[in-house]
């Protein structure tokens, strides 16, 4: 069980106002806040434990190293990885996922080799596809959601052919809130030799999370919508996969010796970590990661179901406001737009006005806002540190938006 206000008092931000009104902090899709505990290991990292990692062989230098390290484990343990070595270290999903492209695919796909995607990718799933596409001739093949925003894992598989070469979904729509049966289209993948990636920004942040039992090669999260710092994060690559893949960036780090001829390459997940990483970040993303899993992850999922439930009686019944997706499993985010012509940065902008935080705009899911026939939308997205009475803010603000906009 969660207790939310308790929870509350440890994120210093949520007690600040905005505007002259009391935070309601709905863009947690975006970014979400960060707990003292978060914010009190950077300090301590800076303040009493800084060195760089995996280089000197003074005490600073090694307890950095330790602290940095031991955060592989937490992920692994978060992800439920099989192995420690399975998990690279990100600046974030982005990275993750280009790692995966350069990396990987780079080495794998030809042209006319066909790359199977949902319409609901966020950029980051989609643009470094896209590389492929433009350098070797590579195809992409969308998979359209119903009207609801529901994916049918049938559509995508239906889409396999034999020179399908790999499946990238999200796990969770950043803007429909759609939770997608990976498990199905990762284990159909797998058994047709059609490797998976599975992109886990939002939904690692409201569910837990089993890479093994879903059956992807590559898992990718994204520390700051976790509670921790920006700048961080992490990939699961199943250890079958990581054999098969070129390094990604060069430079130290990912080297065991260079010569003026030649390059041993360090073994994963060195291999793919060049260069001095986010060490402070990363330490930061792993006391993060645990204070999830303190709260739980399916305590956190039992207490958004109850949230989301209750915000979509509240929203979904409204015939001035328009939801864009209306799946049967959702997780905390909702798009919408006003009825008429009112703009979503008008909207959002009166928002901000009564203290409430919601991000407008494409959301950085260009392919579906063109599926959908829109320009742009409003989202407000929860957390675990959301409450119904903020439910009940956003919709008098959004009474209040209807009115100064009609
Ligand atoms: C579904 C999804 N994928 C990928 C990303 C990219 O994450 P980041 O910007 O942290 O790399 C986001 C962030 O908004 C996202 O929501």
């Amino acid at each position: 069980m969660i207790n939310v206000n308790k929870l509350r008092s440890e994120f210093p931000i949520l007690s600040r106002e905005v505007n002259g009104k009391q935070l309601v902090y709905l863009d947690n899709g975006a970014s979400s806040q960060k707990p003292k505990v978060v914010i009190d290991a950077i300090s301590n990292a800076y303040s009493n434990e800084y060195s760089n990692v995996h280089r000197g062989l003074h005490y600073l230098s090694n307890l950095a190293t330790d602290n940095y390290e031991n955060v592989r484990s937490i992920v692994q343990k978060f992800l439920r990885a099989e192995h420690e070595e399975e998990i690279v270290f990100t600046s974030g999903t982005t990275e993750g996922i280009n790692l995966a492209a350069y990396a990987w695919a780079m080495g794998h796909l030809k042209n006319d080799d066909e790359i199977i995607l949902s319409i609901m990718e966020h950029h980051a799933n989609i643009v470094p596809w896209h590389f492929l596409r433009e350098r070797f001739g590579v195809k992409i093949k969308w998979v359209d959601c119903d009207a609801s925003g529901n994916l049918d894992p049938q559509a995508i598989i239906d889409q396999f052919s034999d020179k399908t070469k790999l499946v990238a979904i999200t796990h969770m729509s950043n803007v429909l809130g759609t939770v997608v049966d990976v498990k199905t289209i990762c284990h159909e993948a797998r058994k047709r030799g059609i490797v998976s990636l599975v992109d886990g920004s939002q939904a690692a942040v409201h569910m837990s999370v089993n890479v093994k039992d879903i059956g992807c090669d590559f898992y990718a999260i994204t520390g700051h919508k976790l509670c921790g710092p920006s700048g961080s994060g992490a990939i699961y690559i199943k250890q079958e996969i990581q054999k098969t893949m070129r390094p990604f960036i060069g430079g130290g780090d990912m080297i065991k010796d260079v010569f003026t001829d030649k390059v041993i390459y360090n073994d994963p997940p060195m291999k793919f970590e060049a260069g001095t990483p986010g060490i402070v970040q990363t330490i930061g993303f792993g006391v993060a990661l645990e204070y999830m899993m303190s709260i739980g992850m399916d305590n956190i999922e039992t207490y958004e179901s109850e949230l989301t439930l209750y915000a979509r009686q509240k929203l979904e019944g409204l015939n001035w406001l328009n939801i864009q997706g209306k799946p049967s499993k959702k997780g905390a985010i909702f798009a919408f737009t006003l009825e008429g012509s009112a703009h979503a940065h008008d909207i959002s902008t009166i928002l901000d006005k009564q203290g409430i935080a919601v991000r407008a705009g494409q959301h950085c899911a260009g392919p579906l806002m063109h599926h959908m026939g829109i320009n742009a939308s409003c989202r407000a997205s929860f957390a675990f540190y959301n409450t119904k009475q903020e439910v009940d803010k956003l919709l008098s603000g959004l009474e209040l938006a209807r009115d100064l906009l009609s």
